[in-house]
């Protein structure tokens, strides 16, 4: 098996956690990023079983200087990077037409749309030198225009439209590069975000995702898909 370095942000807990597991069980070499590693447990448990090849890193996604020593450190340490996997997201609950508050709006909108593209940036030159070189963004099934219904999730729905949006001009950019960029909803799952009632395991969803990554080639940059690998209407 192919053993690749996966930088992954949002680290910690949910959908990030497991994909961290199952990459590091997998033999891969995984720089795990969360913004407070103190009281990150469960990552600090898997970077002790993993010694050498889980390796954590600090990193609030909307600090720009912080991506910057991020990627200096998987540079010094690795000399490259096969995925970037732009994990970490938030949602606003309750926000309706009458309950808009710019602030909360601009905070969803600077980790769900802005931070997963200067992740980017900074991570390029390392995926320059990666073998099968790829971006993982993870949006959401939310981010379609075609299958929008109903009112709220306002901030939550725009941020990853226009995650998709921007997903699709990196991929026409970096495709010269053969860097393949895909769009990936990672299912209804059980986490913080999703809450209990959904019908999928962090791990499972991680399973399924990993699935789908290891079988994409150049060919499928740009695409919007789910953790089964079907493709979503934008
Ligand atoms: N769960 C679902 O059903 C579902 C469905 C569709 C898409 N998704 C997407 O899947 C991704 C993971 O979701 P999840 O369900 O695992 O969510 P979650 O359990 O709420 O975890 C969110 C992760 O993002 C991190 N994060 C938030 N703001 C950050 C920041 N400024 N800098 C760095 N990290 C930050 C959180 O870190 P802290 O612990 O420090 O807050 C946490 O690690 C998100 O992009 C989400 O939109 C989830």
């Amino acid at each position: 098996m192919t053993t690749r370095r996966v930088f992954l942000t949002g680290s910690n807990r949910g959908i990030g956690l497991a994909l961290a597991r199952l990459l590091a069980r997998q033999g891969h070499t995984v720089f795990a990023a969360a913004r407070r590693l103190r009281q990150a447990r469960a990552l600090r448990d898997l970077a002790a079983a993993h010694p050498g090849r889980v390796h954590l890193l600090a990193l609030d996604v909307t600090d720009e200087a912080a991506i910057a020593r991020a990627a200096a450190a998987v540079q010094a340490q690795a000399g490259g990077l096969d995925w970037l996997i732009n994990n970490a997201g938030v949602l606003v609950r309750d926000e309706r037409w009458d309950t808009l508050d710019p602030a909360a709006m601009q905070q969803v909108f600077a980790v769900n749309a802005i931070a997963p593209f200067i992740v980017a940036k900074h991570f390029v030159p390392l995926l320059r030198a990666g073998r099968q070189p790829l971006i993982c963004q993870m949006t959401s099934v939310m981010g379609s225009l075609a299958l929008t219904e109903g009112g709220g999730y306002y901030s939550y729905r725009g941020s990853k439209a226009a995650l998709n949006m921007m997903s699709l001009v990196l991929a026409h950019e970096l495709r010269p590069l053969g860097i393949t960029v895909v769009l990936m909803h990672p299912g209804w799952v059980q986490t913080d975000m999703g809450g209990p009632a959904a019908p999928l395991t962090p791990e499972a969803s991680a399973q399924g995702i990993v699935q789908v990554l290891e079988g994409l080639t150049p060919a499928d940059t740009g695409r919007y898909l789910t953790w089964e690998g079907r493709t979503l209407p934008w």
